[in-house]
């Protein structure tokens, strides 16, 4: 059900519609409908080659695909803004000012990271476009009845192309009378076939169960699409465009930055692989980027862990901070930074042990915190990008420290096509 699985036999594939049937023998491949009636179907050739599915010397898929993040991101950019930085374009799309004003409320419905990716594209459309954004969990979505009309944009997130879920709440938004946009890393699958319109990620291939980069792609996708909405409908000024599209040039190069010094992760994560709970704070982006980096450390290494929005703490989650708890504080939203920081202190009070993760110019977060990992500086829009990066390596080394299947964690698969 999913292309990555048969890559390192095969590119040339045939893809099934709903309801076609095949008969693959040694030496023929029958396509039928329902009644029996042949089918010819044309080859579909997939543009990734084998190499890409194999581990390329890393131990495991998950952190060969972490370390691709800087090519992937590249290559999402690149073919997307014009040579002064001043225009993102997407020719995929080619809308009109008009178009976009017909929409008067954006969906954005995902599941598990691609999910995550959506909460901070409904952040970058509604900061950088002011559309209203509503997000949801596919599973959720497709039996909850939203209000939709043809003034409504539904944006589907999915690496592979396939999740039931998310399929299924494509088709519900299609058929209420939404226009659909599917945001995918696989070309031909499902929901690429089933969306009105579809904006690739150029991750490549990805085989760890973990998603990594097809998580920082999606991002710069959501990021792409809302400073295009917002060129047509001119709510920026072009000095800020200039400045955020510069900015996103740089990110490639600054992920790779981000993942040169990996020895004092290492470390924190041999330290803390054997507690039974990890916290995850932060306000703003910075909380989107905890529950990532919090599903992350639950799926591959079968730690408890647990995101919060910082302000919720003393609603509750507090009650659970004692002694050696380790808490992972992400800090870079300056107009809620002070704010992060007192929900620090709340936390360091109770003799937490807390991993900052801040910016390279930020002086404060090391008086407050046991450790701090610190990420290249970028405009506060662009630094989940990089914050996500040491939560994914905290993730990847504790689950190798617990000897756990990183690449294929328990009770899990890849593509998800049952509900
Ligand atoms: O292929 P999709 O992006 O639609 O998959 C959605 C989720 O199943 C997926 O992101 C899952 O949460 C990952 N295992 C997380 O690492």
């Amino acid at each position: 059900s999913d292309i990555p699985a048969i890559i390192a036999y095969t590119r040339r594939t045939y893809i099934m519609n709903d309801g076609e049937i095949a008969v693959v023998k040694k030496d023929s491949i029958w396509v039928t409908d329902r009644k029996g009636n042949p089918i010819t179907k044309k080859v579909f050739e997939v543009n990734w080659n084998a190499e890409a599915a194999e581990k390329g010397g890393y131990e495991h898929f998950m952190l060969k695909e972490i370390h691709e993040q800087p090519k992937a991101v590249r290559d999402t950019i690149s073919p997307r803004i014009n040579k002064e930085n001043t225009q993102v374009v997407l020719d995929e799309l080619k809308w009109t000012k008009e178009y976009v004003e017909n929409f008067n409320k954006i969906y954005i419905v995902a599941c598990g990271t691609a999910y995550h990716a959506g909460l901070v594209g409904k952040y970058y459309i509604e900061k950088l476009a002011r559309i209203p954004v509503e997000i949801d969990i596919a599973s959720e979505f497709r039996y909850r009845d939203p209000i939709i009309d043809e003034h409504t944009l539904t944006i589907v997130i999915s690496q592979s192309g396939e999740t039931s879920d998310t399929l299924a709440a494509l088709k519900e938004s299609k058929r209420l009378g939404a226009k659909t946009l599917a945001v995918t890393n696989v070309v031909g699958s499902s929901i690429a076939r089933e969306a009105d319109q579809v904006m690739y990620t150029w991750a490549g291939p990805e085989i760890a169960v973990a998603s990594t980069k097809a998580y920082t792609t999606q991002l710069v996708a959501m990021f792409l699409f809302a400073m295009y909405i917002s060129g047509l409908k001119g709510t920026l000024t072009a000095e800020r465009t200039h400045e955020l599209l510069t900015q996103l040039r740089l990110l490639p190069d600054e992920i790779g930055r981000t993942l040169e010094d990996v020895e004092p992760i290492k470390t924190f994560a041999k330290n803390y692989a054997f507690n039974d709970d990890v916290f995850y704070i932060g306000r703003s982006l910075d909380y989107n980027v905890a529950l990532e980096g919090s599903l992350k450390l639950k799926e591959i290494s079968y730690i408890h862990a647990e995101a919060y929005a910082a302000g919720e703490l003393k609603h509750g989650t507090l009650a659970l901070i004692e002694s050696g708890v380790p808490v992972i504080a992400i800090a870079t939203q300056k107009g809620v930074y002070e704010k992060t920081l007192s929900n620090i202190k709340e936390v360091k009070a109770r003799d937490a042990v807390i991993i900052g993760i801040a910016s390279e110019d930020d002086t404060e977060l090391e008086k407050y915190v046991d450790h701090v990992i610190k990420v290249p500086s970028t405009d506060e829009l662009l630094i989940p990008l990089l914050t996500v990066v040491p939560l994914q390596l905290l993730a990847y080394y504790a689950a190798i420290t617990r000897g756990c299947d990183v690449d294929k964690p328990r009770n899990l698969a890849k593509s998800v096509t049952v509900e």
